[in-house]
C-alpha cells in the first residue's frame, strides 16, 4: 500500500436554499439557488478499516463501502467514498467524520445530504491527491446522491460545490453576481422529506403531463426574470416574481389540492413576512414544511423576522452567497 503524505484532511461545504423554480427543475428547467452558511464538515484519515463518525447523529462504525445498502446516517457519505474508490481504484481504507456545524442545518432542509457529499468528496480528492476539477467533483456527488436517493435535480449539489448564486439546469451550474441579498428565512417546524414530495408531484405529472408542463414553463420564465432582477440589484421586482413562484407552486394538484405543494403553516409564515413588508416570500425546497424565505428592504428585516416569529415560525439566521466547498485544513 502506497504511504499517504497527509495525516488527516477537513473539507467543509456550504447548505442552500432555492430562490426560484423548485419542482420545474427536476423537469429540465432552470431555476436559482443561493449557497448558506449551514456547513458541513467532512475530515478524511488513515485507517485500517473503512470507518464512519458521524457523532452528532449518533453512528461510529466500521463499514462495508464494497455494498450498497449503507445505514441511513452515513448513507451519503459512504456512497460517495465507494464511488470516489471505484472511479481511481482506491482499495486503502481510510476514516470519515462528519459533522454539521450549524446543527439546525441538518434538521430545517438547507441541504445537508448534498453537503455532506460534497465535502466528503472534496476531502477524498485532496487527501488522495486527486486534481479534480469542480465539474468533476460536481459530477461525482451528484451521481452519489442519485445513487442514495435516486431523485433530484442536482442544484444542493451545484450550490455545495460551487457556492455563491447559481442559475442552475440539470447538470448545469452559472454562477450570478449576488451580492446584496436580504433574504429572512422562517423554518415551519415540519421537517420535509423532499424524495416523498418529489414521488408525489411525479405521480400527479403521470395523470396530467400538459397541465404540469405549463406550470413549469410558466416557473421557467419566472427564473429567467430573476436572473435578470438579481443582475439589475432590482430587489422589488425580484420579491415579486418570489411572489408568482409561490402562486405557482400553490397550483400544483399534489400532494394537497387546495394549496399545492405549500402548506397551511408555510402560507401563514409567508402572509407574516409580506404583511411585515417583505417585497416577497415563497416557499423554499419540496415544500409541505421546511423553510421558506421573503426578501425585505435592510429597514424592515427586523419585523419581517418579528412578523415569521409571532406566526409561528422559527427564524434561522444565515449568511446567503457564501462560498462552496473547500479545504479547511490539514494535520493531525
Ligand atoms: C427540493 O429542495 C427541490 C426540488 O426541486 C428537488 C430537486 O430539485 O432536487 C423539489
Amino acid at each position: 500500500m502506497k504511504a499517504h503524505k497527509k495525516e488527516m484532511v477537513t473539507a467543509q461545504a456550504p447548505g442552500k436554499l432555492m430562490l426560484l423554480g423548485e419542482h420545474a427543475v427536476v423537469y429540465g428547467r432552470n431555476c436559482i439557488v443561493t449557497a448558506v452558511d449551514a456547513p458541513v464538515r467532512a475530515s478524511v484519515s488513515p485507517s485500517d478499516e473503512f470507518y464512519f463518525d458521524a457523532r452528532d447523529l449518533g453512528f461510529s462504525q466500521a463499514v462495508d463501502v464494497r455494498e450498497s445498502d449503507f445505514p441511513k446516517q452515513v448513507a451519503f457519505a459512504a456512497f460517495a467514498v465507494k464511488n470516489f474508490c471505484e472511479r481511481f481504484s482506491i482499495t486503502a481504507p481510510v476514516r470519515i467524520a462528519t459533522e454539521s456545524i450549524v446543527t439546525a442545518g441538518r434538521k430545517v432542509g438547507l441541504g445537508s445530504s448534498a453537503s455532506v457529499t460534497a465535502a466528503t468528496i472534496v476531502a477524498l480528492s485532496h487527501f488522495h491527491s486527486k486534481n479534480m476539477s469542480r465539474q468533476e467533483m460536481f459530477e461525482l456527488a451528484f451521481k452519489t446522491v442519485l445513487d442514495v436517493q435516486k431523485v433530484g435535480s442536482g442544484f444542493d449539489v451545484a450550490a455545495a460545490i460551487y457556492g455563491g448564486t447559481l442559475l442552475y439546469r440539470r447538470g448545469e451550474p452559472a454562477p450570478l453576481k449576488c451580492d446584496k441579498l436580504g433574504l429572512v428565512i422562517g423554518y415551519t417546524g415540519i421537517p420535509a422529506s423532499t424524495v416523498d414530495i418529489v414521488r408525489q408531484v411525479a405521480e400527479s405529472i403521470r395523470n396530467q403531463p400538459d397541465y404540469y408542463e405549463g406550470l413549469f414553463d410558466e416557473i421557467n420564465r419566472i427564473v429567467i426574470n430573476g436572473k435578470k432582477a438579481i443582475e439589475s440589484e432590482n430587489w422589488q421586482a425580484l420579491g415579486e416574481l418570489m411572489n408568482q413562484n409561490q402562486g405557482i407552486l400553490r397550483k400544483f394538484r399534489s400532494p394537497s389540492e387546495s394549496c399545492g405543494v405549500s402548506s397551511e403553516i408555510l402560507e401563514s409564515l409567508i402572509k407574516a413576512a409580506l404583511d411585515a413588508g417583505a417585497y416577497g416570500a415563497k416557499l423554499s425546497g419540496a415544500g409541505v414544511g421546511d423553510c421558506m424565505i421573503s426578501l425585505a428592504p435592510e429597514e424592515k428585516q427586523e419585523s419581517v423576522a418579528d412578523a415569521i416569529t409571532k406566526a409561528g415560525g422559527t427564524v434561522i439566521s444565515c449568511l446567503a452567497n457564501v462560498p462552496g466547498a473547500r479545504i479547511m485544513g490539514e494535520g493531525n
